[in-house]
């Protein structure tokens, strides 16, 4: 795919959740709160010109007190999960890196938080 910055508060990226600017550090004009609910999912989609294995960072923050586990969703289908290990602060922002495979054209690339606490806060996606 094309190098790119998707930002979680963009469209076409869907935040289920608010979208906050409260804790500092975050790129663009603001970043994805998910709701604290498993289920409650980031979006994100991503062009691809050819199929085939894409690493993307997802930046986010968790100032709480425990990792947050999400499954990592590529065209509706679970490709592996995702811990977002506690950052320290909410304006502590770190960059983690992920393989999933794409196809070409369009892909949805949805982060889907596998606990009561829901996700981190997610500030980006870096293909
Ligand atoms: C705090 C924080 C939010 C964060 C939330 C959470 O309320 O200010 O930015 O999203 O905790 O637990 O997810």
């Amino acid at each position: 795919p094309p190098p790119g910055r998707y930002e979680a508060e963009a469209a076409p990226a869907v935040c289920q959740g608010t979208i906050d600017t409260n804790h500092a550090g975050f790129s663009g004009t603001g970043f994805c709160n998910g709701t604290n609910a498993a289920g409650a999912y980031a979006q994100f989609t991503v062009n691809a010109s050819a199929a085939g294995t894409a690493t993307l960072g997802i930046r986010f923050a968790n100032g709480a007190s425990a990792a947050r586990a999400a499954n990592l969703v590529v065209n509706g289908s679970t490709v592996g999960t995702v811990s977002f290990e506690v950052t320290g602060a909410w304006t502590t922002w770190v960059t983690k890196t992920v393989t999933v495979p794409l196809n070409a054209g369009g892909n949805t690339i949805r982060l889907d938080p596998t606990a009561a606490d829901g996700l981190p806060n997610v500030d980006y996606l870096d293909v």
